[in-house]
This record gives C-alpha cells, sequence and structure tokens, in this order.
C-alpha cells in the first residue's frame, strides 16, 4: 500500500475547482470532508441500479436495495470493529444519533442520575442531555478543559459518583483537535459503573476504529465528515444494551405488530430505524469506509502529523495570534484553532477565502469552550488526507495578508 497525496487528491473532483480564480485550499474538513469518485460511483451506481425502498416491497429492486442496505450496515460494523452489525443504527446524522441516544437510554434514568460531558463538547453533546434533563429531573454535569484545550481529567474523577448513569463526552475535539485519553475516562466510569459515549464526529475520517477494544459502551459517527453523503450517521451501541431500550421515533418498519391498541416493537437495529431509512447515503457511507480503510493509516497518520506541525510552526510567527488547543503534536488531531487579538474570525475567513484557502471562523458550535477561553470565536483549519504543504503554506500566506489588512 502506497501513500500519495497528490494521486489521492485527483480523486476528489471537487478539489480541483478555482474559487476566486485560485487554487482550492479546502481546510475545513471538520465541517465536512470532500467525496472521492469511488463513494460518488457507488451513490450513482445504486440509485441506478437498486434504487428501492428497503425491508418492504418483494420485487428485485427492492431486494437489491435491502441487499445493499444491509451490506453497508456490515461495512460499518466491520470499519468500527462491533461485534455485530446488529449494533450498527443507521440514523440521518451524528447529532441525530446522540438524541437518540438521550431519548432512548436518557428514558430509562430517574431523577437525580447524573450524565457527565465536558467543556469541549460539540452543543450536539450538551443540549439533547439538557432536554433531557428537563424531561427527567437528571443532574448534567461538566468537566472543564485545561488551558491546553484538554478534558481537565483529574477533575473528572471528582465528577464522578454512584448516582452517575453515563459519561458522554467527545473523541476528538472539534475545536481543539485534542484527543481523548479514553482508556482513563472508562476505567474511572467503570469504577461508578456509568456508561461511556463517545462523539466520534471528528476521530472517525480518520480509520478504522475498535469500538470494542475501546471498552465503551456508545459511539456516534458523521457520513459527510467522512468523505461520505451527508444526511447519514451512526449510532453504535453494545447489543445488549441496545435491546433494553426503548424506540425514540414510531413510524413503519420499527414494528413488529400494531392495533390500534398496543403496538410491539422489532428487534435491534429496525426497532431505532422508523420511516424509510437514508439508503442511498448509507450505501455511500460504506464506500467511504471502504476507501478510508484502504488508504495506508500509518503514512497518512504520518504525513497530517507533518502538516499539523508545519501548521503550528508558521503560526507561532505572529505575535497577535494564540493558538486555542495543545501546541505539540501529541494526542491531538489535524483541528488547528486560533484566535487573533482585536480580529473577528469571520473577517479573516473572508480574507483567507480570497486566497482559496477555506476555513470556518465562529464559536464551532461550542460555546461553553469559547467562553472558557475567553473569545467570542476561533479561526479553524482542520485537515484531510488529501491535504498537502501547499495548503498550509497559503493559508500562512494567506494570514500575513489578513494581518495586515486588519491592522494586527
Ligand atoms: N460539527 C462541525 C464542525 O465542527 C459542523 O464544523
Amino acid at each position: 500500500m502506497t501513500f500519495d497525496p497528490a494521486a489521492l487528491r485527483a480523486e476528489f473532483p471537487i478539489l480541483a475547482l478555482r474559487p476566486h480564480g485560485q487554487p482550492l485550499h479546502y481546510l475545513d474538513n471538520g465541517a465536512t470532508a470532500q467525496v472521492p469518485r469511488a463513494v460518488l460511483d457507488a451513490i450513482m451506481r445504486h440509485e441506478t441500479g437498486a434504487r428501492a425502498n428497503v425491508k418492504r416491497s418483494v420485487h428485485y429492486l427492492a431486494e437489491a436495495a435491502t441487499e445493499a442496505y444491509e451490506a453497508a450496515r456490515n461495512t460499518l460494523a466491520t470499519y468500527l470493529n462491533a461485534a455485530d452489525a446488529d449494533e450498527i443504527v443507521f440514523t440521518s446524522g451524528c447529532t441525530a444519533a446522540i438524541n437518540l441516544l438521550a431519548h432512548s437510554f436518557g428514558s430509562r434514568l430517574d431523577p437525580g442520575d447524573e450524565v457527565l460531558v465536558s467543556v469541549l463538547e460539540h452543543h450536539s453533546n450538551i443540549v439533547p442531555w439538557q432536554m433531557l434533563r428537563e424531561r427527567r429531573g437528571i443532574v448534567l454535569k461538566a468537566i472543564p478543559v485545561t488551558p491546553e484545550g484538554r478534558l481537565d481529567l483529574d477533575r473528572m474523577e471528582s465528577l464522578l459518583g454512584k448516582r452517575t448513569r453515563l459519561v458522554a463526552l467527545t473523541h476528538v475535539s472539534n475545536v481543539t483537535g485534542a484527543e481523548t485519553d479514553v482508556a482513563r475516562v472508562v476505567a474511572a466510569a467503570g469504577a461508578v459503573g456509568a456508561r461511556v459515549f463517545l462523539d466520534g464526529a471528528q476521530r472517525a475520517p480518520h480509520g478504522p476504529l475498535d469500538v470494542r477494544g475501546l471498552g465503551i459502551d456508545f459511539y456516534a459517527c458523521s457520513g459527510h465528515k467522512m468523505f461520505g453523503p451527508n444526511g447519514i450517521g451512526v449510532l453504535w451501541g453494545r447489543k445488549e444494551l441496545l435491546e433494553t431500550m426503548p424506540p425514540f421515533l414510531g413510524g413503519g418498519e420499527m414494528i413488529e405488530r400494531v392495533t390500534i391498541e398496543r403496538t410491539s416493537y422489532a428487534e435491534v437495529p429496525r426497532r431505532f430505524e422508523a420511516g424509510t431509512p437514508p439508503i442511498a447515503q448509507a450505501v455511500g457511507l460504506a464506500a467511504a469506509a471502504k476507501w478510508i480503510a484502504g488508504l495506508d493509516q500509518e503514512a497518512v497518520h504520518a504525513h497530517l502529523a507533518r502538516l499539523t506541525g508545519r501548521l503550528l510552526e508558521g503560526l507561532a510567527r505572529f505575535r497577535k495570534l494564540r493558538v486555542i488547543g495543545p501546541q505539540g503534536l501529541q494526542a491531538r488531531y489535524p483541528v488547528v484553532s486560533f484566535a487573533i487579538d482585536g480580529a473577528h474570525p469571520h473577517d479573516v475567513c473572508q480574507i483567507l477565502d480570497r486566497h482559496g484557502v477555506a476555513l470556518r471562523g465562529g464559536h464551532h458550535c461550542a460555546q461553553p469552550l469559547m467562553d472558557a477561553f475567553g473569545v467570542a470565536g476561533t479561526t479553524r483549519a482542520s485537515l484531510a488526507c488529501y491535504n498537502d504543504s501547499d495548503d498550509i503554506d497559503a493559508l500562512l500566506a494567506g494570514l500575513d495578508d489578513a494581518m495586515t489588512r486588519l491592522g494586527r
């Protein structure tokens, strides 16, 4: 297996675009990654050769569609190293997966039971738990962050107790790139009998996972951040836990038998997939998972670490710029956020856009973290395997221009 970033780039038709007449330097992969031809082709093949609803009709196309949908479930089970394909629930996205968990797992919690999140979370892993607090009277606690933008795990241990039912944390921060020390979280949660959920939206694009090896109970990820389509995500849960959980949405295909008086529910995962699921999206996501798994993981990680190092080094020369997050390459993914004194991230992003550099600026759906750092927002570069040193150099050159224009 070889890894050639230039050849990889050529697999992504959109990367040939020239916004504002400039080469495209796409560094907003944390928001949405681009789609390789292998995924586009898989969707096209499905939509032109097997488009039908699943698990309903018995004609040729319906059976082909059902087969493709269940094959996608198997592929995702392999990608996550789930024990069983039935542990894979397809949802409309990562946010939907977390809401499903909060409703379904949450419906078994009693007033006074505790859910532990952190200040580092995306709003998707805060708001559903606050809504659960409204419904069930649970107590929501949050682990603070260290000045380096990591979870303060010493504080975590003091926040865990005998009422803690779930520890729900990001696997990799969408703002700082910091990777959670999962082994430590699992050991501490296990000691008080709490379950562990990880929001893997930012980690899952970076290679196959081993959810069983991690020792966690639930995991969520997002299709469009994994070089797949949008409108699809995955909730993985240990089967024995999913089986104790009631459905979230009601509707077609999640039932065993319906009378006007009552309904009995289907087995997992169908119980959690009411209505027509995102079928072509599942097929596309499976193609994306296979595409990622086909890369030389070690070479990709080394490449991204080199680029992250180049970026951090380049940013260090700007006096009025502060990196929000780890300054080094240990236990971090290629997401780098920074704040510039007196400059709004949207202005920075707009200037960079004229250089063909696509970044995200703002609070990144992580306002508690912005509050912790005393900033309204940051500018963020989030890298993917197709990025190269030209992208980093274009960002740094664009920043020089932004600093001059903004009088920094
Ligand atoms: N959660 C995505 C991001 O961090 C949208 O940009």
